[in-house]
């Protein structure tokens, strides 16, 4: 089974959702680690209940020498409120150079890159909302897209409506595309893009 260190800022969402698709088998990884860049951050009790090693506002060279300890094959972003440098992005690829790194974006990028993509989606008014999966490279939300999903927006009324419908959307995609993504099952496409950008699709 491949380790997972998931990374969390916030209300921890996500991270709970992990664990319990790891727990059913949806997502075939083991939940190995927490780290949170606040303590007071919701994923902390979910983790401590779960008795997982928990990493306490970690600097990029702690979560590295920890990795390295204990053998973690990826790490996850799960509402990391963090940009992660080069360097760090550097040290967890595979041998092909591929990023370890998987981030959660809660919009149809590129479309609504940064900070509440939620209210970014409503207020520009789009008929659909969505989510991301991507590998995280150092452009911010700019590294190849693993999944996405759809959802409609045009006749919610406010923001927490569509953080709403949102939520379980990420929850889902999230276990299910880390699965695949983590087990290998998985091919590489270069489709010859001027920017000479590498396509990861599901086999
Ligand atoms: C989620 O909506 C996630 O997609 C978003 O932060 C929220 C965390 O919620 N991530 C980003 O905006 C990353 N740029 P959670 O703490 O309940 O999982």
């Amino acid at each position: 089974m491949k380790r997972i260190l998931v990374l969390a800022s916030g209300r921890g969402s996500n991270f709970r959702a992990l664990l319990e698709a790891s727990r059913h088998g949806v997502l075939r990884a083991e939940i190995a680690a927490l780290g949170v860049s606040k303590r007071d951050c919701g994923a902390v009790g979910a983790a401590e209940a779960a008795n997982l090693p928990l990493l306490l506002e970690p600097s990029e060279a702690d979560i590295l020498a920890f990795a390295k300890a204990q053998k973690i094959h990826f790490v996850v972003l799960a509402g990391y409120m963090k940009i992660l440098s080069k360097h760090f992005i550097d040290a967890l690829r595979d041998d092909k150079g591929l990023s370890q790194i998987i981030n959660i974006h809660p919009s149809l990028l590129p479309a609504f890159p940064g900070l509440d993509a939620y209210g970014q989606a409503f207020r520009a008014g789009v008929r659909e909302a969505g989510v991301t999966i991507h590998l995280v490279e150092p452009e911010v939300d700019g590294g190849p897209i693993l999944d996405q999903k759809s959802f409609r927006i045009d006749r919610m009324r406010t923001v927490e409506e569509v953080e709403s419908r949102g939520l379980p959307v990420e929850h889902d995609l999230y276990s299910k595309t880390i699965d695949w993504f983590v087990n290998g099952e998985y091919q590489l496409q270069n489709r010859g893009s001027p920017e000479g950008k590498v396509y990861v699709a599901r086999a």
